[in-house]
């Protein structure tokens, strides 16, 4: 599957408790409503479901149904796992975005995802606008920030470090403000052999596919981004429209490559 063809999906609730919230999502995002779950079995051309479960918004792969549901969890699991106790400025993609102390920037992730990068963003104190393009995607972290803003731990990061705009970031990334740093992580074609891949990688890469236009959210990067513009990588793909970055910060599976437009300003000595 690529970007120019939709997945077939709907959506349904689990217990009756979430069916005012199943038919919000289904209008808001204009997608099938099919009630119980149960009925899937009468919609044999869907691909994919989306199901409210106790007011979590999970998505399920439905010819393999073995590898289970995916949904974004800030407040539980490995996301909030690595908030906590992931080290910090010290870690690679701080180190990539120019985080200081004196400089908290505010960073367009142009491709969100599951916003997991962008949530630890967000717990290192930077103000993150989320740019999303699927639908499906967009329905699932908007789910999970809602859900993050009702736990008292981590709602004045979801309420005011986590805005999330969906769109394409290739036309529509001039609506963010312009900011400090734009951050890319494309899907790129996997070589790891499917085993070996996480199960929820597995139903996300199945929606998504590969990102084949990429190469084209550099320029209008480069031009927006105040500072720097950072691109993950795999360690074995090219850089983003071959163009050499400034700087690479190499990790074991992956590299940051960083393209520097102006250097981040020192702190003011008191
Ligand atoms: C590899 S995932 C990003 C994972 C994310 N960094 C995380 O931590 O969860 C790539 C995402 O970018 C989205 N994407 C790709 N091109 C985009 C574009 N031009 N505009 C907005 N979103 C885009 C894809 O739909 C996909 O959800």
């Amino acid at each position: 599957m690529n970007n120019n063809s939709t997945p077939n999906v709907a959506i349904g609730y689990v217990d009756r408790c979430d069916v005012s919230q199943a038919k919000k999502i289904a209008h808001k995002w204009q997608l099938e409503y099919i009630g119980d779950v149960k009925s899937v079995s009468k919609h044999p051309d869907l691909q994919f479901l989306l199901q409210v479960n106790h007011q979590y918004l999970e998505l399920c792969k439905l010819d393999e149904p073995k590898l289970g549901a995916i949904k974004v969890d800030f407040v539980e699991g490995a996301i909030a796992h690595r908030r906590k106790f992931g080290g910090g400025r010290g870690q690679d993609i701080a180190k990539a975005i120019g985080l200081k102390h004196s400089f908290k920037p505010h960073v367009l992730d142009a491709t969100a995802g599951l916003g997991r990068d962008a949530f630890l963003l967000a717990g290192l104190g930077c103000q993150v606008t989320l740019m999303e393009r699927m639908p499906i995607v967009a329905a699932l972290l908007e789910d999970g920030i809602e859900r993050a803003r009702l736990n008292s731990a981590i709602s004045d990061l979801a309420t005011h470090q986590m805005k999330l705009i969906h769109a394409s970031s290739i036309q529509s990334m001039t609506i963010a403000e312009q900011p400090d740093v734009i951050y890319l992580d494309p899907m790129y074609p996997h070589r790891e052999k499917s085993a070996l891949v996480k199960k929820e990688m597995r139903v996300f890469q199945a929606l998504v596919g590969e990102d084949l236009d990429a190469d084209s959210l550099l320029a209008p990067a480069l031009a927006l981004a105040k500072y720097r513009v950072v691109v993950k990588r795999p360690s074995y793909a090219p850089p983003l429209a071959n163009k050499k970055p400034s700087t690479i910060i190499k990790m074991k599976k992956n590299r940051f490559d960083v393209y520097v437009n102006q250097a981040i300003p020192k702190p003011e000595k008191e």
